[in-house]
């Protein structure tokens, strides 16, 4: 962060402040206020963080009101047409597109941690069949820490880069398992001759009776929604993973508790809402009664898929999504799929609609990637694994990121309290009957 050169004039109670203003390579300047209690004894208050910028980073920039995604200053759409989840990995968590020769160690580094301890796969068994996969997922990755003991330690570098080339490296087998044991069906080693998505999905419905041939337009198109999903700056789950990191929690611990957030409907929670409303909508026909409920505030619904906390505009990873889902539909030889009309019937009524454009509600990435999902084979339980899956690397970057900064310490937000002001401790037999 470039030194300040201009500052904002806040005056409480008579007294003057001068608090710094510090600008980023791009985007809205920042207020600094880190030193606001100690001079003013105020707190700045912002619940929900609308305008509160949590750290300083470099990985991702989202300009929300033009609709623009920027991985390390890489266009999305350069990233999701030109390039693939493995280098995207590495831009994310080393800062550049790897030579091809850094390209090769990395790879080999991922393609080699992808098997897990043989004693993981029985913790699988403790689980209901009918356990969501998320609850598995949860557990699991927090259970690695139990597993790889020789990389827990985060103040060494290589103990770090160990513990991220495994998370990258085994959560699609992990994610495979928890869909293999949720359908009864037997686990399916990882092969290392494939790449990346195709492993997965070879991973996911392969099984021991006959041949799984990957068809390469599934999977690059399995490639394209991890790269979409691979991070998304300071979202819930990724805030989630830097506080759990911010006390010295190990890796796998952070990456759980980023899981456990993702989980929620209003985040990752909501591909697996938008295809179940799609679902229910059943018929293009029906978007406009649907469009009225959710219109109307006494009915709870809203238009999953649609309306973004930073995205004043198109997702541009929805733009993508929706070119992806008609990719896939037309080399399945789904010619009519009734949800996927369902969805452009729903986005044509949403963006001509007074409500929409007056709120700025648009498709955000979960909108049509449930069709995606739902064609390549996975139930919509599994919708936010893939998700968590993709996200992995965004969250183990995050972290590392934060780890090496110098000035990090553990995070510690303040409240504006308004319970009871002190009062005196009444013994039982004075509190009435
Ligand atoms: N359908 C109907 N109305 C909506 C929707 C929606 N999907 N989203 C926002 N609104 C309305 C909301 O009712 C409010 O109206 P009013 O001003 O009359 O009270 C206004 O728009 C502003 O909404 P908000 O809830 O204050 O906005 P937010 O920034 O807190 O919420 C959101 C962002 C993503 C949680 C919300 O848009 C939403 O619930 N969308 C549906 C769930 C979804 O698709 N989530 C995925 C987000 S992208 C992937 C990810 O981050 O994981």
């Amino acid at each position: 962060m470039a030194d300040a050169v201009k500052s904002a004039t806040l005056k409480i109670d008579g007294t003057t402040l001068e608090l710094p203003i510090r600008s980023g390579t791009i985007g809205p300047d920042v207020v600094d206020i880190t030193k606001l209690y100690a001079s003013a004894k105020v707190f700045t208050y912002d619940p929900a963080f609308s305008s509160t910028a949590s750290c300083e980073s470099k990985i991702t920039y989202i300009d929300g009101d033009e609709g623009i995604l920027l991985y390390r200053g890489y266009p999305i759409e350069q990233l999701a047409e030109q390039g693939d989840f493995i280098e995207t990995c590495y831009l994310l968590y080393y800062g550049e597109l790897p030579t091809p020769s850094q390209r090769r160690v990395f790879e080999h580094a991922i393609t080699h941690h992808t098997m897990v301890h043989e004693q993981l796969t029985r913790f699988f068994q403790g689980f209901r069949r009918d356990a969501h996969p998320m609850a598995v997922m949860v557990a699991v990755i927090g259970a690695m820490s139990a597993f790889y003991h020789d990389s827990l330690d985060i103040n060494d570098a290589r103990q770090r880069e160990i513990a991220s080339h495994r998370m990258i490296a085994k959560l699609p087998t992990i994610a495979a398992m928890a869909f293999k044991y949720s359908i009864g069906q037997p686990f399916v080693y990882p092969k290392n001759d494939l790449s990346y998505a195709a492993n997965f999905l070879r991973m996911c419905f392969a099984v021991p009776c006959e041949d799984y041939v990957v068809n390469p337009v599934l999977a690059r198109a399995m490639d394209k929604i991890f790269i979409l999903h691979a991070d998304h700056e300071q979202n819930a789950s990724t805030s989630t993973v830097r506080l759990a990191g911010s006390s010295g929690a190990n890796p796998f611990a952070c990456i759980a508790a980023g899981i456990a957030c993702l989980w929620g409907p209003a985040h990752g929670g909501a591909n697996e809402a938008a295809l179940e409303m799609l679902a229910a909508i059943g018929d293009p026909g029906k978007v406009p009664d649907f469009i009225a409920k959710v219109k109307d505030k006494t009915s709870h619904h809203r238009l999953m898929g649609f309306g973004h906390r930073v995205y004043k505009n198109y997702d541009p990873r929805a733009k993508i999504m929706q070119k992806t889902a008609h990719e896939v539909l037309v080399e399945l030889g789904i010619n009519d799929d009734p949800l996927f009309d369902v969805a452009r019937e729903l986005e044509r009524a949403a963006l001509s609609d007074s409500y929409f454009i007056e709120r700025k509600l648009y498709p955000n990435v979960d909108f049509y990637s449930g069709i995606i999902l739902r064609a390549l084979g996975f139930p919509t339980s599994m919708f936010t694994v893939l998700f968590a899956l993709a996200r992995t690397v965004g969250w183990i970057s995050q972290w590392k990121e934060m780890i090496e900064d110098p000035n990090y310490k553990i995070g510690r937000p303040r409240q504006l309290y308004t319970g009871p002001a002190r009062r005196d401790y009444l013994p039982l037999s004075k509190r009435g009957k």
